[in-house]
């Protein structure tokens, strides 16, 4: 009786103990993470990181947190002081947290946008991970080489920032970035031009080419439901597509590369996936498997 209430009051202390010679560390607390985002009950970052969890026998709790531009700083403040370990940033909040960071990783700079920060030692780190989980998904599970390939990009806003340069890590041979806005593509180009070399061209114009190895979509068309202009010529049968844009349906980009003969085309889940697996290792420092999050994510859906 004596035994178990001291048990009891080290439980609640949060103490260790050695119980059959074992150091059994008693800490009951949960660490906390969540997404806040406005909407945010789109996001699949609450299932993503539950299985990874579950998976990897992490015990933490992940929220989904539903905060407006305005609560933003205040409601970071508050979860970090509670003691909160790590936050995902969806939109439209992924630039404006830049200003509470301590620290900001190169590709979250170079991207102008952040999606994972880490409370540690009471300081932020800012990264983001949206590029290293296409760049895990091309090349670990679709296994599609980039170096020494002809890539397009269609787009030059946000989500191209966020991939291009760690598409220019893998020395792709060429790499042309089309968009409707052509200022818009060749400030992007100037920004990157330490990095690797990058063309631009207007969207309505892109050069008849038959060796892209990849075309990537990185408007935000299919997503805003509306038209695009895709164009003609520039689809092989061995080139792949790729939609960073993901839905239940085919997305308008994913179904004109089928139609237009393309190898292989793919929407952005494995994207979504892997870039959790990002943030998590970040946080855990473990590497969750991602193919049968992935696997039940889409089944799920
Ligand atoms: P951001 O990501 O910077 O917030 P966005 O307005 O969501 O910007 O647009 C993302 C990209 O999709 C941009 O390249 C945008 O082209 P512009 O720079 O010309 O605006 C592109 N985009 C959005 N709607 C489009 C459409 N209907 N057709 C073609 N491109 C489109």
């Amino acid at each position: 009786m004596v035994f178990l209430l001291t048990l009891h009051l080290m439980l609640l202390n949060g103490l260790k103990i050695l119980i059959n010679g074992k150091n059994i560390n008693m800490h009951s607390s949960i660490d906390s993470y969540g997404v806040m985002g406005y909407p945010v009950s789109h996001s699949y970052s609450p299932e993503i990181h539950n299985l990874f969890a579950l998976q990897t026998q992490q015990k933490i709790e992940y929220s989904r947190l539903q905060v407006s531009p305005d609560e933003l700083e205040s409601k970071i403040i508050e979860f970090k002081g509670k003691g909160g370990k790590g936050l995902n940033i969806t939109l439209p909040h992924k630039t404006e947290v830049f200003k509470l960071a301590d620290q900001i990783t190169e590709r979250a700079s170079i991207a102008g946008a952040v999606n994972t920060l880490s409370f540690r030692n009471d300081e932020i780190f800012a990264d983001n991970t949206d590029g290293i989980g296409l760049i895990r998904d091309l090349s670990i599970n679709l296994k599609i080489p980039l170096k020494n390939k002809n890539i397009l990009i269609l787009g030059a806003g946000g989500a191209t920032r966020g991939i291009i340069s760690l598409i220019l890590e893998m020395k792709p041979k060429s790499l042309l970035i089309a968009n409707r806005t052509i200022d818009k593509a060749e400030m992007l180009a100037n920004q990157v031009s330490h990095l690797g070399q990058v063309s631009t061209c207007p969207l309505n114009a892109i050069p008849a080419f038959k060796n892209y190895d990849l075309i990537i979509n990185a408007t935000s068309a299919g997503i805003r439901g509306e038209d695009s202009i895709y164009p003609t010529d520039v689809i092989s049968n061995k080139t792949y597509c790729y939609d960073l844009s993901y839905g239940l349906k085919p997305t308008p980009f994913y179904e004109w590369a089928v139609n237009s003969g393309a190898h292989q085309s793919f929407m952005g889940w494995g994207m979504l996936v892997e870039q959790a697996a990002e943030s998590f290792n970040i946080w855990r420092g473990i590497r969750p498997n991602t193919a049968p999050v992935l696997k039940k994510l889409i089944t799920n859906a």
